[in-house]
């Protein structure tokens, strides 16, 4: 904490998560003098804080403690327009603690989530990743990379494991080209138990919003056509059900009444959203 930035950056963290940082640098080697950073965008539910020491880079993540009354109306009026909720499907925020338990499961099935460097109960140190998330490549029109994503999702869910909210900010590129997940806050679940619904609605999740998102629709739902619908059939995806969530973001997208907020992305990237959505849709018809 050597200069005035940083000194005022953690004046901006409310007094428990400033607390939480000050040990996780008494933690780190060299984490006294290091250099603090916040990612360009910022979420709803996390602080998130890039710390970097003489040698070494990493990410200090802690839940926020505000309300979260509008964004959990806004993720309810999401989650229903796909119909997961009616169909015995909920969703919830994990606390660090859960979220911490899912990295050491899926780092035990292997699975490319960052390293744990260091767990307390109200914060976690974890490897920063570098690179780009898929979200900034799609809207850069970069679409070759959703094929491995999606190979990635399917690796985790034959080993067990749904990553959920993959919406493709949480879906990252490293330099090396490999796939890295990140982000775990948010946890799926189904009462209809383990059939397949959570891993179709994670596919579907991704793919529409990977539409949604990218200004190069056209190359990404060629590729989707070509690719990734073929080997989502020969791995045993649910297409309906794929389908019928695919469908439900359409309408949440499309709808001009949803509940939008200043965590909304700008309304230019789905203002022409009806055609391409309509094809989109039309693919998981047969
Ligand atoms: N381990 C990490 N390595 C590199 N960048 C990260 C890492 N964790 C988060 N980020 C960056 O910070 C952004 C926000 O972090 P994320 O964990 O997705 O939390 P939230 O979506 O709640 O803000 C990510 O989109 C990514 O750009
Ligand atoms: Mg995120």
């Amino acid at each position: 904490m050597n200069n005035l930035v940083e000194e005022n950056l953690k004046n901006t963290l409310p007094t428990n998560i400033a607390q939480g940082l000050e040990s996780a640098l008494a933690y780190l080697p060299g984490g006294k003098t290091a250099k603090l950073e916040k990612p360009q965008t910022e979420g709803l539910f996390n602080h998130i804080l890039f710390i970097t020491t003489a040698t070494d880079r990493c990410v200090f993540r802690a839940r926020r403690h505000v309300s979260n009354e509008a964004g959990d109306a806004y993720m309810q009026y999401m989650y229903e327009a796909t119909g997961f909720i009616q169909n015995g499907g909920s969703f919830k925020l994990r606390n660090i603690a859960d979220e911490v338990d899912f990295i050491k499961r899926a780092l035990a099935a292997g699975l490319p989530v960052p390293k744990l460097i260091h767990a307390d109960e109200d914060w976690m140190l974890i490897e920063y990743v570098t690179g780009k998330t898929l979200f900034d490549l799609l809207e850069a029109g970069e679409v070759k990379f959703l094929p491995k994503i999606v190979q990635s999702m399917n690796l985790a869910h034959s080993q067990g494991i749904v990553y959920a909210d993959r919406w493709t900010g949480n879906e990252m590129i490293d330099s090396q080209g490999n796939v890295r997940m990140i982000d775990f806050d948010i946890e799926w679940f189904y009462e209809g138990g383990n059939d397949g619904t959570l891993e179709a609605l994670e596919m579907a999740w991704t793919i529409f919003n990977a539409m949604r998102v990218t200004s190069n629709r056209d190359d990404l739902l060629n590729i989707v056509e070509t690719e990734i619908l073929p080997s989502l059939k020969v791995w045993g995806y649910d297409i309906s059900k794929m389908k019928q969530f695919i469908a439900g973001l359409c309408n949440f997208y499309l709808d001009p009444n949803k509940p939008s907020n200043n965590w909304s992305l700008p309304t230019s990237l789905y203002v022409a959203m009806a055609e391409p959505a309509n094809r989109l849709v039309s693919m998981f018809s047969n």
